[in-house]
């Protein structure tokens, strides 16, 4: 996979358990352009194994001459964020991909409604930066649980006419029947979190019977922290263990088996992969519930197996 190596110029903490990583180009030249809701994927050595963790990019889309991501510190991490938080410093190197674009803006939409939760807001930073110049249609919803822990919260309270804002501690809900009902013809949402919230989008906005093609959504579910499994292939003789804070897609890659891969969080569908024997623990957003009950195929960025699984590789 073609990568640009880049280090880190600066690093900012916003509120007490987020950081922003400002990457530079190693030679100081201009980045890579991207479009709203691109992301990155930066190489991670974690104990001799290399994966990938995605980062929404969040800086200006206009500007190419930095890459800035935020990451989120969770407490029980072994992976990618604790290696973020405690281990990378400014004047560190990494390699990252060129930036990819699984989310885009749907540029025909009258509308755009944003839904946020959590990190999930990440993404929509350089939404928002986007429609804002562009004096698009939008309203944006964001759901956290402390206010003291908000990205960008203050920002949108600024620029955003339509900004509403749901703070679990102080016992504010996200109605999204209340939300979705009632857009006009054209309205495209978009929605960006936890896979409940995503999941509770989708199922209300197929209730209220907006076209599939007006749904848009990003997963942040990073396929990590599961159980330890084993996996055979079939066809390649090759066999060996998923640890639990790495993927299957990272662990097959680790032994240099190839497999395409868009958007690494469940919702794209490019990693498919047959699978012979075993069962499969489901953490996307892609396939259907029937495929999922069928168990045939497993999309081995973000689903795990349970104890063994026999892939058709
Ligand atoms: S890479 Fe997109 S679903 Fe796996």
């Amino acid at each position: 996979m073609k990568t640009i190596t880049v280090y880190v110029a600066d690093i900012i903490q916003p509120v007490d358990n987020i950081k922003i990583f400002k990457l530079i180009s190693k030679n100081y030249d201009n980045l890579p352009r991207f479009s709203p809701g691109s992301n990155i994927f930066l190489k991670i050595n974690l104990d001799g194994c290399v994966n990938y963790k995605a980062y929404s990019l969040i800086n200006d889309p206009w500007d190419t001459g930095a890459y800035e991501i935020a990451v989120l510190r969770r407490d029980d991490s072994h992976g990618g964020s604790s290696f973020m938080h405690n281990l990378i410093q400014a004047g560190s190197v990494l390699e990252t991909t060129y930036p990819r674009n699984n989310f885009p803006i749907n540029k025909l939409a009258r509308k755009h409604i944003l839904i946020a939760g959590g990190i999930g807001v990440t993404p929509f930073i350089t939404y928002v930066r986007y429609l804002v110049r562009y004096q698009l249609d939008f309203e944006m919803h964001y759901a956290f649980k402390l206010m003291s822990n908000t990205l960008f919260h203050n920002q949108f309270i600024d620029i955003i006419k339509n900004y509403y804002y749901y703070c679990s501690n102080d016992g504010k809900r996200m109605m999204v029947e209340d939300i979705l009902k009632d857009q006009p013809l054209g309205a495209h949402v978009y929605v960006c979190g936890p896979k409940s919230l995503i999941e509770k989008v989708i199922s209300v906005a197929e209730y209220l019977n907006w076209p599939r093609a007006h749904l848009h959504y990003e997963l942040f579910d990073s396929g990590q922290n599961g159980n330890h499994f084993a996996f055979e292939l079939k066809n390649s003789n090759i066999a060996g263990s998923v640890p639990k804070d790495v993927t299957l897609l990272e662990a097959l890659e680790n032994l240099g088996v190839d497999i395409p891969y868009g958007c690494r969080s469940g919702a794209c569908g490019l990693c498919a992969t047959r699978v012979i024997s075993g069962d499969i623990e489901h953490r996307d957003c892609y396939l259907s519930d029937d495929e999922k009950k069928e168990g045939n195929i497993i999309l081995p960025c973000v689903s795990r197996g349970h104890d063994k699984i026999t892939l058709d590789l």
